[in-house]
């Protein structure tokens, strides 16, 4: 999964965030130039797809959330997405008037956890499940809490304290945690450089862990 979801208020308005979309797609063209047939399964985004990936585009969380249902049983879930953790409870059918007395707040309620549900998904579980974890303090603790919280095999810590890395840049600074607390840290560099080696780590990974394979 990559990019951000948009959860909507009335027609014209929605809650949701800068992400890009870049370092999932750049993940999905590394794995897909190493022979893996991939889906990229994205939120509203400006990318410009050139590579020969199946595309299947959503706008909700809830939407991103039935497409990868619909896309198991899978190998590999790499959910590099920044889902909308909240929704609107209610959208409203017409567009909310600037003199709607009774427009004063918004009563959210929480979105489905799809890496979560990845995850933890005893009969279709992935044999590898990787999320993302976008922090500005505390990165390698907070994602550690994450990985286990979310039964992820590998998780991606990004750090999004800086303006010339993460959110909407070319560049990322991001560390490659597993299970066992090994990591891999990446100082600044292009996220198609760090897709390469998440797709590398990934694969290995798969290799290892299953002896069928040859
Ligand atoms: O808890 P947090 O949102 O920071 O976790 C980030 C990770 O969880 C990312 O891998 C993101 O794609 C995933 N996520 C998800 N579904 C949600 C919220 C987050 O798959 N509803």
């Amino acid at each position: 999964t990559t990019g951000p979801t948009r959860e909507y208020l009335d027609p014209v308005r929605y809650i949701s965030n800068d992400s890009s979309g870049k370092q999932g797609y750049e993940i999905a063209v590394a794995l897909n130039k190493l022979g893996v047939k991939t889906t990229l399964i994205t939120g509203p985004t400006n990318l410009i797809i050139n590579a020969d990936i199946k595309i299947k585009k959503v706008v909700s969380a809830k939407e991103m959330f039935n497409e990868v249902k619909k896309t198991l049983p899978v190998d590999i879930a790499i959910c590099a997405a920044a889902v909308a953790d909240f929704k609107p409870i209610k959208k409203n059918k017409n567009k909310i008037k600037k003199n709607q007395n009774s427009f004063t707040s918004i009563n959210f309620e929480e979105n489905s956890d799809i890496v979560e549900f990845l995850g933890k998904n005893n009969k279709n579980r992935p044999s590898i499940v990787v999320g993302f974890s976008a922090e500005t303090e505390n990165l390698h603790k907070n994602a550690i809490i994450k990985l286990r919280e979310k039964n992820c095999d590998i998780i991606v810590s990004n750090d999004v304290s800086k303006k010339d890395s993460g959110i909407n840049s070319d560049y990322n600074r991001v560390s490659i945690i597993d299970g066992n607390g090994n990591f891999k840290v990446f100082k600044r560099s292009k996220k198609s450089f760090i897709a390469n080696k998440i797709a590398k780590v990934v694969l290995d990974k798969l290799l290892i862990d299953d002896r069928n394979f040859n």
